[in-house]
C-alpha cells in the first residue's frame, strides 16, 4: 500500500524528531492499536522504547501469553509482562457498578504502570495508540446533545503525574488505516484482524458483582464462542463478538437432574468505526450449535441468549 508506506516513513521521521535521544514507555495490550503504535515507535527509535503489558486478570483465554509469544517470535522489542491480576481482582471483587469498575481499573492500571515504569528507570515519553475516533472525546448522536456515555479506560492522567510527554503516532488514523499500517509493518494477520477489546476487559462483560469464579466461567464461554465464529469463517466479517455472563440464574434440566446456573448472552456486531453498530444476523443453526457447546462444556452456564440490539440504542459493550 503506497500511502501507508509513505505514512510509515513520515511517522518514523516525526517520532525521531520528537523523541530525540529520550526514552519512551508504552502500555502494550496486544490490541491492534497499541501493537501498531509500539512497532512504529520501535522502528523509529529501537531500544529507546520499553513496552509493558499489564495483565489485569480481565483478559481473555491465554491472551497475555499469546501476545508476549507473538512479539517474541516476530520482533525484538523490549517487552515486560506484569501479572497484576490478584491486585485488580481483589479490589474489584463484588463490585457491580459499571462506572466504579471502569474507574477502579483505570486507577489501578495507572498505579501498576507507574511502578513498573519506575523500575525500568522511568521515561521522558509515554506512547499511546490513540486513534482519531478516540480524540473525539464524547459521543454525539444526531440531533441530540453531546454526552459522555462511558468513562473510557486509558492512561489519561499519567503523563502529567510522571512528567512525560505523549507520543501518539496514530492520532490521525481510523481503525482500517491502522490495520493497513500494521500490515505494512509485518504484524501477523491474526493480530491485524483482531476484534477490538476494551481496556476494562471482561470486568464490563460481567454485569453484577465481579468474582473470580464468574470471570473463569465467562472466559471459557467466550473462548468457545470465538472458536465457533472462526470455524464458521465469520471472524473477519464481524466487527466484534463476545460473551457476557449475566448475574441471573435460571432453572434447567440436564440428564435427569435439575440445574440452576447462570445465563450467558452472546453479542456480535458489524460496524465501521464502533460509533454505530448493527447486531450480526447469524443463522439459527450457528446459534444453536454454539449454545449447545457452551452449555455442555462450561460448568456454571445452563442457558444462552443472543443480543439483537443495535447501536444506538444499545452500546456494543453491556456496561
Ligand atoms: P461501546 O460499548 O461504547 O463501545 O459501544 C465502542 C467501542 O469501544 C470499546 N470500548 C472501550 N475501549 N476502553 C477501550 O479501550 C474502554 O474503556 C472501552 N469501552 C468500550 C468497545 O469494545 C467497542 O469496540
Amino acid at each position: 500500500d503506497w500511502s501507508m508506506a509513505a505514512y510509515r516513513a513520515e511517522m518514523v521521521q516525526k517520532i525521531r524528531d520528537q523523541v530525540g535521544s529520550g526514552k519512551v514507555i508504552c502500555a502494550l495490550s496486544g490490541g491492534v492499536d497499541s501493537s501498531v503504535a509500539a512497532l512504529l515507535i520501535h522502528e523509529a527509535i529501537g531500544d529507546q522504547l520499553s513496552c509493558i503489558l499489564v495483565d489485569h486478570g480481565l483478559m481473555r483465554m491465554n491472551e497475555a501469553a499469546d501476545v508476549v509469544a507473538m512479539f517474541h517470535e516476530h520482533y525484538n522489542l523490549n517487552l515486560k509482562m506484569v501479572d497484576a491480576s490478584d491486585r485488580f481482582i481483589s479490589q474489584l471483587e463484588g463490585e457491580a457498578d459499571p462506572e466504579t469498575k471502569r474507574k477502579t481499573i483505570g486507577r489501578l492500571f495507572i498505579e501498576v504502570f507507574e511502578e513498573e515504569a519506575r523500575k525500568i528507570g522511568g521515561a521522558d515519553f509515554l506512547a499511546q495508540g490513540t486513534l482519531y475516533p478516540d480524540v473525539i472525546e464524547s459521543v454525539s448522536f444526531s440531533g441530540g446533545p453531546s454526552v459522555t456515555i462511558k468513562s473510557h479506560h486509558n492512561v489519561g492522567g499519567l503523563p502529567e503525574r510522571m512528567n512525560m510527554q505523549l507520543v501518539e503516532p496514530l492520532r490521525e488514523l481510523f481503525k482500517d488505516e491502522v490495520r493497513a499500517l500494521g500490515r505494512e509493518l509485518g504484524l501477523p494477520d491474526s493480530f491485524i484482524g483482531r476484534h477490538p477489546f476494551p481496556g476494562p476487559g471482561l470486568a464490563i462483560r460481567c454485569p453484577g458483582g465481579i468474582s473470580r469464579e464468574k470471570l473463569d466461567i465467562l472466559r471459557q464461554a467466550d473462548a468457545i464462542y470465538l472458536d465457533e465464529i472462526r470455524k464458521a469463517g465469520l471472524y473477519d466479517t464481524i466487527w466484534q463478538a463476545f460473551a457476557v455472563l449475566l448475574p441471573v440464574q435460571t432453572v434447567g434440566v440436564m440428564g435427569d437432574g435439575r440445574t440452576y446456573e447462570f445465563v450467558c448472552a452472546l453479542r456480535a456486531v458489524t460496524s465501521v468505526d464502533g460509533m454505530t453498530a448493527d447486531f450480526f444476523p447469524y443463522d439459527m443453526d450457528f446459534l444453536g450449535k454454539t449454545a449447545t457447546r457452551i452449555i455442555n462444556e462450561v460448568k456454571g452456564i445452563n442457558r444462552v441468549v443472543y443480543d439483537v440490539t443495535s447501536k444506538p440504542p444499545g452500546t456494543i459493550e453491556w456496561e
